[in-house]
């Protein structure tokens, strides 16, 4: 039997990701090891990955999915609203969506976390479904949790990545 998806296990997932990353030499394999695992684990997710910062605009990090946009600019997507609120952005319907860059046509809901380092947004953590309304209440929170170790360890040697 299917699990419904509120029961990701992020707590569980929050260690697993510590263990994973913390002694990582270099923010480039933190951030594709934490992509990784996230792909692997949440379900019904079609894209993973890290757009880092660079002045205004996001540039594509390490991910797991199929090929994505290289450069957000100032004011598009959903990523760079996320970067401008500084916080979580849920998107149920991507279609709803002014300004939503598809970079996968089949893509239908989305979830941006950003990724600060002093208060400033240094990154985003962008996951894509293929399912409407897919990241439910439980996913919000749970991301942040996740969000928060890569932080904690990639902190400023995020930016020298682009
Ligand atoms: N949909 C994003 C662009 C990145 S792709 O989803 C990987 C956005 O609107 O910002």
């Amino acid at each position: 039997m299917n699990r419904p998806f509120t029961d990701v296990d992020y707590s569980e997932l929050e260690k697993r990701l510590d263990a994973l990353i913390s002694d990582s030499p270099a923010a480039v394999s933190a951030l594709a090891n934490s992509s990784a695992l996230i792909f692997e684990h949440i379900p019904d997710v079609s894209w993973a990955g890290f757009y880092v910062r660079r002045r205004e605009e996001l540039i594509l990090g390490p991910f797991q999915g199929k090929t994505a946009c290289i450069v957000i600019p100032r004011g598009r997507g959903v990523c760079q609203a996320a970067l401008r609120e500084g916080k979580t952005v849920v998107v149920d319907d991507v279609t709803a969506f002014p300004g939503h860059i598809a970079c996968d046509a089949r893509s239908r809901s989305e979830i941006v976390v950003p990724v600060k380092y002093r208060g400033e947004v240094v990154a985003v953590l962008d996951i894509d479904s293929y399912s409407p309304g897919r990241f439910s209440g439980a996913d919000a929170p749970g991301l942040e949790k996740l969000v928060g170790v890569v932080e904690k360890t990639v902190g400023d040697r995020i930016s020298g990545l682009v």
